[in-house]
């Protein structure tokens, strides 16, 4: 018996690795975190699975549902939204497992950012423009920043931010991010990324608020620094005629791995 953890991706459902996919099929018991992991994704579950939302259970009570699974032997397929790697809280749950001995492993997403990414049809890393991406988010109700992660520290740097979890206090971001980034700054917002009612809004920090019409939905990102809709930036030296590297040097005929 295991329990698979599984990135379900950012909302379309066929934005899931098949490894995820097939895990979910050889699962009879699914735990999904709520209205974020796609509906359709529960379809793949074996017939006569038991399929639990999680969204209004509490640790010890997901826990004691794994617990359960683990006495019958059967593995679980534990679905959280997007990636595991960041605000999924699965931290928590392992260290649960890990003390009660249950295995488990852990297949990665397509986190959210990428998707909202994708969405806007972005490279958020330009040659001499951003070369580093800082996946953030402000403090919430139920979670604080530690010091330092500040949105001012972190737009010091000139990065390309990717603000989760942050679309209801968006004044406040825009407040903390014009000082370092300037009010013409490019700012993008994403809702639902991949889902059939994504919406997008392109802006500069100072015109932002003007551009909201309506209201926000929660599920949203802010993605923000030059490197958003940047059109003048260098090409990457990777592919220059003139750059020798180790498949390509300069001067000689390509070579690839297959030929070595
Ligand atoms: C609890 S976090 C989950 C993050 C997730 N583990 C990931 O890999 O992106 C939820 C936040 O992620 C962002 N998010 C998740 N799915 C999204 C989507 N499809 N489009 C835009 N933002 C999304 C929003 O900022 C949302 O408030």
């Amino acid at each position: 018996m295991t329990v698979h953890f599984i990135g379900a991706g950012p909302g379309a459902p066929d934005l899931i690795t098949l490894r995820g996919r097939d895990l979910i099929a050889a699962s009879p018991v699914c735990l999904y975190a709520g209205s974020l992991v796609p509906a359709a994704l529960l379809d793949h579950c074996p017939p006569g699975a038991r399929i639990v939302n999680t969204a209004p259970l509490s640790l010890d009570t997901i826990i004691a549902e794994i617990v359960s699974a683990h006495a019958a032997g059967h593995d679980v397929a534990r679905l959280h939204s997007g990636d595991l790697s960041v605000w999924s809280a699965m931290g928590e749950q392992l260290r649960r497992l890990r003390a009660l001995d249950i295995p488990y492993d852990v297949t990665p997403g397509v986190p959210s950012f990428a998707a909202a990414a994708a969405a806007l049809g972005a490279e958020l890393t330009l040659p001499g423009i951003a070369q580093s991406v800082v996946l953030t988010r402000t403090s919430g109700r139920a979670t604080s920043m530690p010091p330092g992660e500040t949105l001012a520290a972190f737009a010091a740097t000139g990065a390309t931010l990717a603000i989760h979890l942050s679309i209801h206090v968006l004044d406040r971001v825009l407040t903390e991010l014009t000082p370092h980034y300037g009010a013409d700054c490019p700012v993008a917002i994403v809702w639902r990324a991949s889902w059939p009612d994504e919406r997008i809004v392109h802006a500069t920090l100072e015109t932002l608020e003007a551009a909201l019409a309506t209201e926000l939905e929660r599920t949203a990102l802010i993605l923000v620094g030059p490197a958003i809709g940047a059109t003048d930036f260098g090409e990457s030296r990777l592919y220059a005629g003139d750059y020798d590297r180790r498949f390509r040097p300069v001067g000689t005929t390509p070579r690839f791995p297959e030929a070595e």
